[in-house]
């Protein structure tokens, strides 16, 4: 009798560019699991008759990546509450015929901050989100799942932000964002959720002069790993969290709900997925 081999994937329009398949290949030889997880490149139009024909690929489980992450959300039987207030799915699970979407950037948000710094005190003060877009919704979502006591949104399109609080709820005030820099006084963490800083993208302009020193410091760009931002926050004494840490833990329940096991975030890992060396 030959062995099942559990298969998964990732979809999106392109797909060249996920560094999925080599995290979740990295994690089946590790794990000495006999899976399979592969890059699809999948057109909005075609995302429906791909869901109903996971069956027939053999597929138990998906991720979802840009720019399918809304799309998605009509098709599956179940959202996770995450799911439905973040208002995107990463994360789909075939189970007794049904899909099950699921949200797993904020959970990726919290285990690498957990990870790499820890979260006693971090967020007992202002806790400011720097952005509004997919990303800052699952952050927030998470932040106020932890117990943030206040969370401050900056984003450059203010009615984004205010749609965002409005949609998540919870102890929640918008800023100016010509105010951002002022806004760090009471600060004990600060997320950059921008694609500020990103290669190619200009740096994010935040004058850290209010900042206490304390306040643990965060970046969700990881192109490259340590960004302006978090260097200059780095340079005055912050602590500092790069962002490779979130895609890698946002991964893990997938993983672990598909192939039976929960996968490690290592420095090897991290060195493999950027490309460094490992493996
Ligand atoms: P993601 O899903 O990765 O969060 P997104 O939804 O496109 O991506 O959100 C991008 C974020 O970066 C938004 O907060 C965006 O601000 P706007 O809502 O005003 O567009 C922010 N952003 C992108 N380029 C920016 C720039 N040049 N200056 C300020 N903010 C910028």
């Amino acid at each position: 009798m030959s062995e099942i081999i559990l298969k998964s994937g990732v979809i999106g329009w392109p797909i060249d560019h996920s560094l999925s398949p080599r995290l979740f290949g990295y994690w089946l030889k590790k794990n000495s699991v006999n899976g399979f997880y592969k890059a699809y490149a999948v057109q909005k139009d075609d995302i429906n008759e791909f869901l109903c024909n996971m069956s027939k690929l053999g597929l138990v489980g998906l991720n979802v990546t840009v720019p399918h992450k809304q799309e998605v959300m009509k098709y599956v039987d179940h959202l996770s509450d995450c799911a439905r207030k973040v208002g995107a799915v990463n994360t789909i699970t075939k189970k007794d015929g049904l899909l099950f979407g699921d949200n797993t950037d904020g959970y990726g948000f919290i285990e690498n901050l957990r990870q790499n710094y820890g979260l006693t005190n971090a967020f007992n003060g202002d806790c400011i989100v720097i952005g509004a877009g997919g990303a800052a919704r699952a952050i927030v979502y998470a932040l106020i799942n932890i117990g943030a006591k206040k969370i401050k949104i900056v984003n450059r399109t203010q009615s984004k932000a205010e749609k965002l609080a409005k949609d998540i709820g919870g102890p929640i005030d918008v800023i100016d964002w010509n105010k951002r820099h002022n806004s760090l006084t009471e600060a004990t963490f600060v997320v950059n959720t921008t694609t500020l800083g990103m290669k190619g993208n200009p740096p994010l302009e935040l004058n850290l002069s209010a900042l206490p020193k304390k306040a643990l410091i965060n970046d969700i760009v990881y192109v490259p790993v340590e960004t302006t931002f978090l260097r200059n926050a780095r340079a005055r004494g912050n602590p500092t969290v790069d962002g490779i840490g979130m895609l890698l833990h946002q991964a893990r329940p997938g993983f672990a709900e598909w192939f039976n096991k929960d996968p490690l975030v290592t420095e090897d890992l991290r060195h493999y997925v950027l490309g460094i060396n490992g493996g």
